[in-house]
């Protein structure tokens, strides 16, 4: 079923673009970059896991409209985000005689998105940028916002920019072949919009539990574009992460950051460790007296039907909170988070005294 894309509008100072949300819509491709003229070049970099059933189509597809395409395969994983690659990509979009007019499609994942961008943003000073996320973790959140990076070793995002795309494309129908255990971590950024934002899109998951599990097209649909509706809308009102604003999008970020380094980056997928983080933050905002038990319940409850975890059960919370200290969002060592007040209600609360946060990830580990 092809199906008309409907738009979410990100507005920013300097330039604004769309996300076009819509299943099937990768088969259309080239209908969409009408707006922009006449392309010459577009180099489409995917990982081995997506080349050749998105990738490859839509470099058939691009090829109707622009004359000369190339498709670049990277290997899939996060080891991908490095120097190394990102010089690997350089190079070879050198032997691809490309130039500022060339255009990058960045096919796949938060990995592929994060590594094209951040090559589109550097390369000849910049080039113009697609991104097509095929993981429910890239369309609601790693395609939205402009952040691409590549990670040092043992420091994740550490060299990147901002660099808006000039259009998202996402086509809901590339889940089905994702691996179920990253689409029900993609499903914890969109459960943590309903917590930051939208109550009433809380309650829209807590009533599609089922439907969202089995990913129904039009439960899929919704979600996709609510939560893109929220990250734009926030990331709109704080492009650079100056304000403070864009720091609800970190909520249970703090306590997942830490618990993904702590535990060597292979225990927990992101989403995962959001879900626990998520809990975690509740949990605390319970302790410290600005949240109501009811809604830990019911946040907890929400996670454990989408068959996310809740607990890290093994780990040590002086090393948990220690990982927290060196967050590189954590100012001068504070132990600052982001916690919510109700459901679609968060606040920034800073210096949280260290016992209470040892308290709850006692109770978590
Ligand atoms: N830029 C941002 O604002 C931002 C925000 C959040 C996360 N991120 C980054 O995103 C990355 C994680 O992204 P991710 O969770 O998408 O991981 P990923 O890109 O590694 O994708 C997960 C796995 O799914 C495979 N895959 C992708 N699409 C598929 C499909 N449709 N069918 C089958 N397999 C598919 C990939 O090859 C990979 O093996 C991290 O590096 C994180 O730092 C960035
Ligand atoms: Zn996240």
């Amino acid at each position: 079923m092809v199906q008309e894309p409907e738009a979410v509008e990100v507005r920013l100072a300097e330039r604004s673009y769309r996300i076009l949300i819509g299943r099937g819509c990768l088969a259309e491709a080239a209908r969409f970059l009408e707006p922009f003229g006449n392309i010459c070049h577009a180099v489409v970099v995917a990982d081995g896991n997506v080349a050749e059933r998105y990738a490859r189509p839509l470099a058939k597809q691009l090829a109707q409209r622009v004359a000369r395409v190339n498709l670049v395969e990277v290997p899939p994983g996060e080891p991908t985000k490095s120097v190394a690659e990102a010089d690997r990509l350089w190079n070879t979009l050198l032997r691809l005689d490309t130039d500022r007019q060339s255009w990058v499609f960045a096919v796949g994942g938060g990995v592929v998105g994060d590594l094209a961008g951040f090559v589109a943003a550097t390369f000849a000073r910049g080039l113009s940028l697609v991104q097509v996320p095929t993981t429910l973790l890239a369309q609601v959140d790693s395609s939205v916002g402009g952040k691409v990076a590549v990670n040092l070793p043992g420091a994740k995002n550490m060299v990147g920019a901002f660099w808006q795309p000039r259009l998202v494309l996402i086509d809901p129908a590339t889940l089905q072949s994702l691996p179920v255990r990253e689409y029900r971590a993609g499903l914890a950024e969109v459960i943590k919009y309903g917590m930051i934002a939208d109550p009433e899109f809380f309650a829209y998951l807590e009533a599609h539990v089922p439907a969202l599990l089995a990913g129904e097209p039009a439960v899929l649909q919704h979600i996709i574009r609510r939560s893109c509706q929220i990250k734009a809308e926030i990331v709109g009102q704080d492009e650079r992460e100056t304000s403070g604003r864009r720091a609800v999008l970190n909520y249970g970020h703090t306590f997942a950051h830490a618990l993904e380094a702590i535990s060597g980056y292979d225990q927990f997928l992101h989403g995962e460790a959001v879900a626990i983080g998520m809990h975690c933050a509740a949990r605390l905002a319970a302790a410290l007296g600005l949240l109501d038990r009811a809604v830990v319940e019911r946040q907890a409850r929400l996670i454990a039907a989408i068959g996310l975890p809740l607990q890290a059960p093994g780990y040590d919370a002086s090393a948990w909170i220690q990982a927290m200290r060196h967050d590189k969002k954590v100012s001068a060592g504070k132990l600052r988070f982001v916690l919510p007040r109700g459901v679609g209600c968060v606040e920034l609360v800073d210096s949280v005294p260290e016992d209470s946060v040892r308290a709850v990830l006692t109770e978590i580990a």
